[in-house]
């Protein structure tokens, strides 16, 4: 029989613990978003969650885990994930992905967004990136169906961002996520075949997370830094929700649905 690549099923405790990591998670994406400004440098950004982290007694969960030293990734236009917080200061038209993660009693949450510094108008085609990217995330996540396979979601995503002229980086997954930051099974963005093999199951908790380019469809990275670079240095883009799959669906668990 072919080997079925599945994730964790969670307890009743451990998705209650999951879901008000989500919560704070939210709040957190939200309050990042009126932060990022002109002028503002990333590492401003990681200070505020530092703060918030500490005064709502939470841990972060990105910081230490595979030895990463913060606890936001902030990736700015050609840095499409894993970007460290640092001195740069954020530019108007910069195309900035915000990706957090917290844990509230042993429950990890993940989510991302991106933003134009500026807004629309400081970068109409960054900005557009976003939409699209956010759009086929939530049309994608309208294929989940419990006890059936991930396949849909792949191939969804990848026509939605395939029909506006704009690329998926192929290498760049979603995740089942929890009790660990990543952990099986990987939720791939085109119709990757083992999606094929990767079943919903009620009880398992997905990052669902789709990573864009204006052109680029592959990524490098310097060996002195987390980073990830789009290939033809042109602009990326995130979007990212944790979902509980349900008897009935799914229950997003974290991730921010208005885009401004
Ligand atoms: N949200 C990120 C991802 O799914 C998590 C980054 S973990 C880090 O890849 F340690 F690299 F920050
Ligand atoms: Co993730």
């Amino acid at each position: 029989m072919a080997h079925i690549v599945q994730g964790t099923i969670k307890t009743a405790q451990q998705i209650a613990n999951i879901r008000e990591s989500g919560k704070y998670l939210n709040e957190l994406l939200l309050l990042l978003r009126e932060k990022a400004k002109v002028w503002v440098a990333t590492i401003e950004l990681e200070f505020v969650a530092e703060h918030f982290i500490q005064q709502h007694h939470l841990k972060g969960a990105f910081k230490g885990y595979d030895g990463y030293p913060a606890n936001l990734c902030l990736s700015i236009n050609d840095c499409v994930v894993h970007g460290e917080p640092d001195a740069t200061i954020l530019k108007n038209g910069d195309l900035l992905k915000i990706d957090a993660g917290l844990v509230y009693q042993g429950g990890i949450s993940d989510s991302a967004i991106s933003v134009v510094i500026g807004w629309e108008l400081a970068n109409p085609r960054a900005y557009d990136l976003i939409r699209v990217t956010k759009e086929s995330l939530e049309v994608g996540i309208q294929t989940i169906r419990p006890h059936q396979n991930m396949f849909a979601y792949g191939s969804t995503v990848s026509q939605v961002v395939k029909e506006a002229g704009y690329k998926v980086i192929k290498d760049l997954t979603g995740h089942g996520v929890g009790n660990a930051v990543h952990e099986r099974p990987y939720v791939f963005n085109y119709p990757h075949p083992d999606l094929k093999k990767t079943f919903y199951k009620p009880g398992m908790v997905l990052c669902f997370e789709p990573i864009t380019a204006l052109m680029s469809t592959d990524f490098y990275q310097n060996p002195w830094e987390e980073a990830l670079y789009t290939d033809h240095g042109d602009v990326g883009a995130q979007w990212e929700y944790m979902l509980l799959i349900t008897q009935e669906g799914y229950e997003i668990l974290s991730g921010i649905r208005e885009f401004v």
